[in-house]
């Protein structure tokens, strides 16, 4: 199976985050929002795992996708440097991606760091009427896509941990603020474990239903490893998931979060 695909496009988004626009008919056509590829960052020590990384964008009539990736380790070091005209080496689209019903008119999504990324893709593919996201940042410096969230949604809000930019505070306070002042069909999450449970737990107490996605770190990325587990509920006790294969995305009140 072909693995390799040419990237059209290279571009530092701030000075650890960038966006690889990558060629392939195959991902581009089949990946549905949420769902993740995983990518061969080299053959050294260290980093012969391939890494995950979510899909951020579509365009299927140009056969494209958009990856964007924040440089955390040796892996991302290595995709950093990728340049316009280069090949990667790319399995995908993997997973379960975000649920997309016509039903769920109102809806919101919510994500903080690298979580925003698989937003972008459901913000344009649901049909929901009135799309509204809540993006958290660091500081203003980390405030990208901006424009991009804009023209997929009603309404965006942001908020830095520092007040840099727009709102000072959580993004799950904000949620609550907008909760309490319209009522949304359905709620989605993609960010750090902490502001996911709180996210369930509103989603509990207004009885939205929601969706998570689930950022685990992964080894094989296809079900053979256990690497990725998290724990979730069954009829009356809990088991060990794997996030690659089950997930990224799981309905909210399947999730234990220890
Ligand atoms: C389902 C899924 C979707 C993801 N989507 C994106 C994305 O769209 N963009 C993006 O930039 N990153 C994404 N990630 C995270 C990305 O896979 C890791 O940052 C990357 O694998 C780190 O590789 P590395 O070799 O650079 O760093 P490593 O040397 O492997 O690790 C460096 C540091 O990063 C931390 N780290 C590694 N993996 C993760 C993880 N999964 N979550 C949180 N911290 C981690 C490590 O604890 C360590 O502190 C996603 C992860 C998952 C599981
Ligand atoms: S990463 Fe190997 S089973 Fe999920």
């Amino acid at each position: 199976m072909n693995t390799k695909y040419k990237i059209v496009k290279a571009e530092h988004l701030n000075s650890d985050t960038f966006m690889l626009t990558v060629e392939s008919e195959i991902i581009s056509k089949r990946a549905r929002s949420g769902q993740i590829v995983n990518i061969k960052c080299g053959d050294e020590g260290g980093v012969l795992l391939r890494r995950p990384i979510s899909i951020c964008s579509v365009d299927r009539d140009k056969g494209t996708f958009d990856i964007v990736i924040q440089i955390r380790g040796k892996g991302t070091k290595i995709l950093s440097k990728y340049k316009a005209g280069d090949e990667i080496d790319i399995m995908g689209p993997l997973g379960q991606g975000f649920s997309l019903y016509p039903k769920h008119k109102k809806i919101i999504a919510v994500g903080g760091g690298i979580g925003i990324f698989p937003l972008l893709q459901l913000l344009k593919d649901h049909p929901a009427e009135n799309k509204k996201v809540i993006l958290g940042f660091r500081n203003k410096s980390c405030v990208i896509l901006e424009e991009e969230f804009k023209q997929a949604c009603n309404k965006l809000f942001i908020s830095t941990d520092d007040g840099s930019y727009c709102d000072k505070g959580l993004v799950t306070d904000i949620l609550r603020k907008e909760l309490d002042k319209e009522p949304a069909d359905m709620l989605f999450f993609c960010g750090p474990l902490a502001m996911m449970k709180v996210g369930v737990e509103i989603a509990k107490e207004y009885n939205i239903p929601c969706e998570v996605s689930m950022e685990q770190r992964m080894g094989c990325g296809i079900g053979a490893c256990l690497v990725c587990v998290c724990k979730t509920k069954n009829t009356d006790d809990w088991e060990y998931t794997q996030v690659c294969k089950k997930g990224p995305v799981f309905s909210g009140d399947k999730i234990i979060f220890d």
